[in-house]
């Protein structure tokens, strides 16, 4: 099976610029190239941060592209959103029974878990994992058995070495981590929030995010004179076999056509 991530769209009025960038602009151009290229995969996840500012307005805006993407599209609250904003346009969106964005989608592949680390309040930017989140998912770590278990969130629960996103990680890490003891098979979980590339290791479990569609977080914070900077954007083309789960970080904006050297 193959599915499509994208994250950190930080979307707002449908001309805004944030950070210099036109997140609509470059959310089109990704749909476009998903929809050119990748048209085939099952589903598209987007794994927080859908707005910059939660406001009803952009939510809104979102809600119409999405109207004209074919993939069927699982999104997910980041740090930069409001619940119950985005619960009141997206009307009965999947959640848990504590009203949490929260839910799970079953496969022949496996089963995909999506979570909701979202800190109640607009100028909070740490991660959450309360209680009442942390015994759903451990009921659905349980009920998974053996079947291969796929989870994404969009606050990791380590440190990159980034001290602009490490003071803002998943608070109750260590609480989460006992939490993944319940599951048998958890193969690989997608993130967020940290507006890079990586991949880590994190208690034995593979862990990749993807860069900000709108703008990035530099690795050392010197190298430019600015909060962010405008590395490339990409999504996540991801297949999954019984053998074997590959990741490709497609970096669509930059796919410029070279020109074979003529040698006379
Ligand atoms: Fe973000």
């Amino acid at each position: 099976m193959k599915f499509v991530q994208v994250s950190d769209i930080h979307l707002g009025a449908p001309d805004a610029l944030i950070n210099g960038c036109s997140p609509t602009e470059r959310l089109c151009a990704c749909f476009k190239d998903i929809n050119s290229w990748h048209s085939d995969a099952e589903f598209c996840v987007i794994t927080g941060d859908l707005t910059e500012f939660a406001e009803p307005a952009a939510y809104k805006h979102l809600k119409e592209i999405l109207s004209e993407f074919p993939l069927p599209c699982f999104l997910m609250l980041g740090n930069h959103d409001d619940r119950k904003v985005f619960q009141s346009i997206f009307v009965d969106y999947s959640q848990d029974e504590n009203g949490f964005v929260q839910y799970s989608h079953r496969t022949a592949s496996g089963i995909f878990l999506f979570l909701d680390t979202k800190k109640e309040g607009l100028e909070t930017h740490e991660g959450e994992m309360c209680n009442l989140r942390l015994k759903w998912l451990k009921e659905e770590l349980m009920s998974a058995g053996n079947q291969p278990v796929y989870i994404f969130m969009h606050h990791p629960p380590f440190d990159i070495g980034l001290p602009y996103v490490d003071k803002i990680k998943l608070f109750e890490f260590e609480e989460f981590g006992e939490t993944l003891k319940h599951g048998h098979n958890i193969k690989h979980i997608f993130f967020g929030h940290v507006h890079r590339m990586t991949s880590v290791i994190w208690k034995g479990i593979p862990f990749t995010s993807l860069p900000s569609l709108n703008h990035q977080i530099p690795l050392v914070s010197d190298s430019v004179n600015s909060e962010f900077c405008d590395e490339p954007p990409a999504y996540g083309v991801v297949t999954i076999n019984s053998e074997q789960l590959t990741i490709h970080f497609n970096t669509f904006m930059q796919r410029n056509e070279l020109h074979q050297t003529e040698i006379i």
